[in-house]
């Protein structure tokens, strides 16, 4: 039966880092019908009651519809160890993450957190994710298992590495190949779930590694391809070093066949003119993580000279180089950077790129990130009052953005009131 859903329902017309944020609307007295795990009418409420009266329906009263989040990079291995202290990234990785992504040589362990990981992500909102998995096959598989079984949108890969990472925790460029290659025939379409090509950086990879992969990405274009960009300062001038020919960082990808319209690049802090100019020109796209970029001190994201470019932009924890599992603190994030670029981003713009611009960047956006007809119904309830603090400004807001601004600045999982995938309620 069709179900209806009633409540503030948000919806966009545009997009609003390139439109301006009038792109984005809420019907204040709102609905969605859903059938068959798709949204089938959005519209006014009184309307679609009159015009549905066998529907079940489930009023949200002023608890805001929308998209459920995306969260366009994530390291899901890395659960067990968000908020490690006091290194910066290659201290970091060596320090808490390689030692910690060892441990997923063990199946069961890895079915663990990846179970753990699905349910912390839903229980923010967030109902797809581009995760990186670790050099390990069955990390791969566990993270698909996971998401086939909790019916989510989710895409994710082997990392791979083959230099500078510890004995066993290194592949080589053919095992690489071989094992991505299996896992791409195993998993990519099936249900709601797809592969991506996952070289971890350039720092770890050998250039035979990253041109097998970029052979491997030839061979399956409508893949994505993910990795890591000028993060930190020393990270750049580390891959001079390992790559002396490379004209720049984006080249060591660049001159391996792996620069494209499918390509994500995280993080993307550090950029020369020539690399913004060729990533702009190539439709790939960039992964802002803000909690990762104050977190482990790599940088400000240069959000006006971005936005000038037209650069397509998602937005991503990075959990747990990110330090918190919620797009609503990422945001937050999101918006101090803005200020301290001097591009303060309007509410109608954070939260379009928690949702939509995170599914376009992941080329999804035709089918999650949005409510409109046609689109699978992953989407989340969330109360614009849930904390004392929040609902005393949220109770003087003049319109629907004062009221939605506190509960990005301040919000957490408390203001998640409901997550539902392909129309079906999560947990119940
Ligand atoms: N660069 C290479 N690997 C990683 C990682 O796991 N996290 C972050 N933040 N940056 C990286
Ligand atoms: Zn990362």
């Amino acid at each position: 039966m069709a179900e209806l859903h009633l409540g503030q329902v948000m919806v966009y017309q545009g997009d609003p880092l390139v439109e301006g944020p009038e792109v984005v609307s809420v019907l204040r007295h709102g609905a969605l019908l859903i059938a068959d795990g798709k949204i089938s009418v959005i519209g006014e409420a009184s309307d679609l009651r009159a015009a549905h009266p066998q529907a079940q329906i489930t009023d949200h009263g002023d608890h805001l519809l929308s998209p459920g989040f995306i969260d366009a990079h994530v390291h899901y291995p890395q659960t067990a160890i968000i908020a490690s202290w006091g290194k910066r990234l290659i201290d970091w990785l060596n320090t808490y993450t390689f030692p910690e992504e060892m441990r997923f040589g063990d199946p069961d362990y890895a079915t663990e957190v990846a179970g753990r990981y699905l349910d912390l992500a839903l229980s923010n909102g967030t109902t797809s994710a581009c995760s990186y998995c670790t050099i390990h096959p069955a990390s791969v598989d566990a993270i698909f298992e996971a998401a086939q079984a909790r019916g989510m949108r989710m895409l994710a890969g082997k990392t791979c590495m083959d230099r500078n990472a510890p004995e066993g925790l290194r592949d080589t460029a053919k095992t690489a190949y071989d094992q991505s290659a299996a896992l791409l025939a195993r998993w990519h379409g099936v249900d709601r779930l797809g592969y991506v090509i996952t070289p971890r950086f350039s720092p770890t990879s050998s250039p035979e590694q990253l041109s097998a992969l970029g052979a491997l990405w030839a061979e399956h274009p409508d893949c994505l391809m993910q990795t890591h960009l000028s993060e930190q300062v020393d990270e750049i001038e580390w891959v001079k070093s390992l790559y002396p020919k490379a004209r720049d960082y984006l080249d060591t990808y660049e001159s391996h066949g792996l620069l494209g319209e499918n390509a994500l690049y995280g993080h993307a802090i550090h950029l020369t003119p020539r690399e913004s100019a060729r990533i702009a020109e190539t439709g790939a796209a960039l992964i802002h993580c803000p909690t990762s970029n104050s977190f482990i001190g790599s940088g400000l994201f240069d959000w006006p000279a971005r936005l000038a470019e037209g650069q397509r932009i998602g937005l991503a924890t990075d959990t747990g180089g990110g330090s918190n599992f919620s797009m609503l603190r990422t945001m937050a994030a999101a918006y101090e950077v803005g200020q301290l670029t001097h591009q303060p981003l309007h509410p109608a713009q954070l939260w379009w790129l928690a949702t939509q611009g995170s599914a376009r960047a992941l080329r999804i956006g035709d089918k999650v990130g949005a409510l409109a007809v046609g689109m699978e119904a992953d989407f989340i309830a969330v109360n614009l009052a849930s904390t004392p603090v929040i609902a005393q400004r949220a109770s003087r807001a003049n319109d629907i953005w004062e009221a939605v601004f506190p509960t990005i600045m301040m919000g957490d999982d408390r203001a998640i009131a409901g997550v539902w995938i392909a129309g079906r309620k999560v947990g119940s």
